[in-house]
């Protein structure tokens, strides 16, 4: 009885440990890990995720960037741009039209 009671204990232990285990706040998604390395170090990635643009928005924050002394190679400025249009998108587009019917 007192070993289940210790393994218990254990467990318990070990769930909130797991619960505790700080996470990036940042979304998952292709191009974090740039998105991360790239821009965190002037500021922290809160200055940026408080934005919703649109790709072109979002490519030419990436150049004003640039501009202030961000080094990026063309690839992981793509890679930062497709992260943030995916993550933090201006609001949707309206639909495109739909193909005029076949005569
Ligand atoms: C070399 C330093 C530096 C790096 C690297 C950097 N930034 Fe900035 N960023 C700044 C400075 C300085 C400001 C504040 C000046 C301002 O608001 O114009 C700023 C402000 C911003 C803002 C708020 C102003 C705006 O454009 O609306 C956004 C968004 C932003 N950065 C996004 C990014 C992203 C995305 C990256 C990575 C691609 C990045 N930053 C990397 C220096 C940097």
């Amino acid at each position: 009885m007192k070993l289940a009671l210790t393994t218990l204990f254990l467990i318990a232990v070990a769930a909130a440990a797991v619960a505790q285990t700080p996470e990036s706040s940042l979304p998952a998604g292709p191009g974090k890990d740039v998105f991360e390395a790239k821009c965190s170090t002037c500021h922290g990635p809160g200055r940026v995720l408080i934005y919703r643009r649109t790709k072109a928005q979002w490519a030419s924050t990436v150049s004003a960037m640039e501009e202030k002394g961000l080094m990026v190679s063309a690839a992981e400025s793509e890679q930062i741009v497709a992260y943030l249009t995916a993550t933090l998108p201006a609001d949707p587009e309206p639909p495109a039209p739909a193909p005029a019917p076949a005569p």
